[in-house]
């Protein structure tokens, strides 16, 4: 493709994977309208969290029962969604940021940016019709290290892509809790988490349960739909035990390729066909990212084979999003960063002050910087101005360099852009919203700013975001 080749000159020792065989389906097209009407009411409940051994953990959900709340709809469906604010805590104002879906600038959920946020008491309308299919979700946009800790979560699937039906689907929803002995939230913010690595959870689990048995048929294609929505953790993944395909990542489909170790970050989608064993025989999907694999979900098989042919699992439908025309794209760096004169992460203690930089009060913990400029404060009630203002309807290669010693998934609101290269890791071109940034790697991302407003442009290691690590990109 022109990605694989364009800005190679410029972009020495970038590696980049030959083309996969199989083909995208045809391009998806809308097969259904009208409106799919939701109502999301957060609030506190208790939750019989199967990793607490099915007790009571008082969470923050969006919805009585199912935890996470599962939104599916068609393609070319809208979505009204009615949003409630009934946390009982004064000020816990919320927002809902329906993450990944190219929507309408006023739908986007942030808070001061994009709207008001919805105060304790009141409610908030969103309506937009998202133009990909695909595996999403939405999550508030507000004190977020805790109220997404909490709970304040969901699943967006946006159906019609598929070419040939698969055997089934599971939904795969990867986190960590941290409760205490009473079920209480544990601790999801700490200085030395934020300017470091992250806070993270100690207890791994998939669907709430931790290594869940999921029964599919047996020698079957199934769909795994696999989110990370963690605030923290980086995963990688691979499946052992059975032959598997990523047929999309966040949301968006790529010709059918193997599935290795493909690393996830928070927010970050996978969908994955698997062959299902023999009957009587199971696969493991594992972490593979530290040394010793943690096992995340195993699926044991059941009934006759459904399937006898070769694994070539059938690939999903083109999305339809502008390409980038990459011979008058505009180049633009952004270089990840700890904050200018960050102070150094202490425990405890008193609160410093907040230091000045030109115009903006930094809070006191303010660890991080894109472009040397940090996001000022905790929460978004300060704006600081633009990175970047990209010219509507103009093509752009993004370089995205991490000068950290840490991980960074970097998150641009409003669109999906192509990955086209790393410095570092072999990665096969393919659409994204939000791309890993590995300790001192490069990744250069193109994409058409088509989508006016002031979007979002951060890491979604929560900690960081709310540390510094964030800004605003506008498209005029
Ligand atoms: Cu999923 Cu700005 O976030
Ligand atoms: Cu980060």
């Amino acid at each position: 493709s022109a990605g694989a080749m364009v800005g190679s000159a410029a972009f020495a020792g970038a590696k980049v994977l030959p083309a996969p065989a199989r083909a995208l389906g045809p391009a998806v097209s809308p097969a259904a309208e009208g409106v799919k009407e939701i109502t999301l009411s957060a609030a506190e409940r208790p939750f019989a969290l199967p990793c607490f051994g099915g007790r009571t953990v008082q969470l923050w959900t969006f919805r009585e029962g199912a935890f996470p709340p599962v939104v599916r709809m068609k393609l070319g469906e809208t979505l009204r969604a009615h949003v409630e604010n009934l946390i009982p805590r004064e000020g816990e104002h919320i927002t809902v940021h329906w993450h990944g879906i190219r929507l309408p600038n006023a739908q986007d959920g942030v808070p001061y940016v994009t709207q008001r946020p919805i105060e304790p008491g009141e409610s908030f309308d969103y309506e937009f019709t998202p133009p990909d299919t695909g595996t999403f979700f939405f999550h508030t946009h507000c004190n977020t290290a805790e109220q997404l800790e909490r709970g304040l979560a969901g699943v967006l699937i946006i159906e019609g892509d598929e070419t040939e039906p698969y055997d089934g689907e599971r939904l795969i929803v990867l986190r960590d809790w941290s409760i205490g002995p009473d079920g209480g939230i544990g601790s999801f913010y700490s200085a030395e988490g934020a300017g470091r690595a992250g806070t993270f959870g100690e207890i791994r689990t998939a669907n709430g349960a931790v290594n869940p048995t999921l029964n599919v048929p047996s020698a079957a294609d199934i769909r795994l739909r696999i989110l990370n929505v963690d605030r923290t953790r980086i995963t990688q993944l691979g499946i052992e035990g059975a032959e598997c395909a990523v047929v999309a990542v966040d949301g968006i489909a790529v010709p059918p390729f193997p599935l290795k170790a493909w690393r996830a970050g928070p927010a970050m989608r996978l969908d994955v066909v698997m062959r299902t064993p023999a009957p009587g025989g199971s696969a493991t999907l594992y972490d593979y990212y530290a040394a010793e694999p943690v096992p995340l979900a195993t699926f044991c098989t059941e009934g006759p084979p459904l399937r006898s042919r070769d694994f070539d699992p059938a690939p999903l439908r083109a999305a339809i999003i502008p390409e980038p025309g990459m011979a008058d794209a505009e180049h633009l760096r952004f270089d990840f960063s700890a904050a200018v004169g960050a102070p150094v992460p202490v425990t405890g203690g008193a609160p410093e002050t907040g230091k000045f930089i030109g115009e903006l009060c930094l809070a006191p913990q303010t660890f991080w910087a894109i472009n040397k400029q940090s996001w000022p404060g905790r929460d978004h009630s300060t704006v600081p101005p633009p990175l970047a203002t990209l010219t509507r309807g103009r093509s752009y290669v993004f370089t995205l360099a991490n000068a950290t010693p840490h991980i960074h998934p970097i998150h641009i609101h409003g669109h999906s852009f192509k990955v086209l290269k790393s410095n570092k890791r072999n990665l096969p071109v393919h659409h994204a919203d939000t791309v890993l940034l590995m300790p001192k790697e490069r990744v250069e991302v193109a994409f058409v700013a088509d989508n006016p407003g002031d979007w979002m442009f951060h890491c979604h290691i929560i900690e960081h975001q709310e540390t510094g690590m964030m800004g605003i990109l506008r498209v005029a």
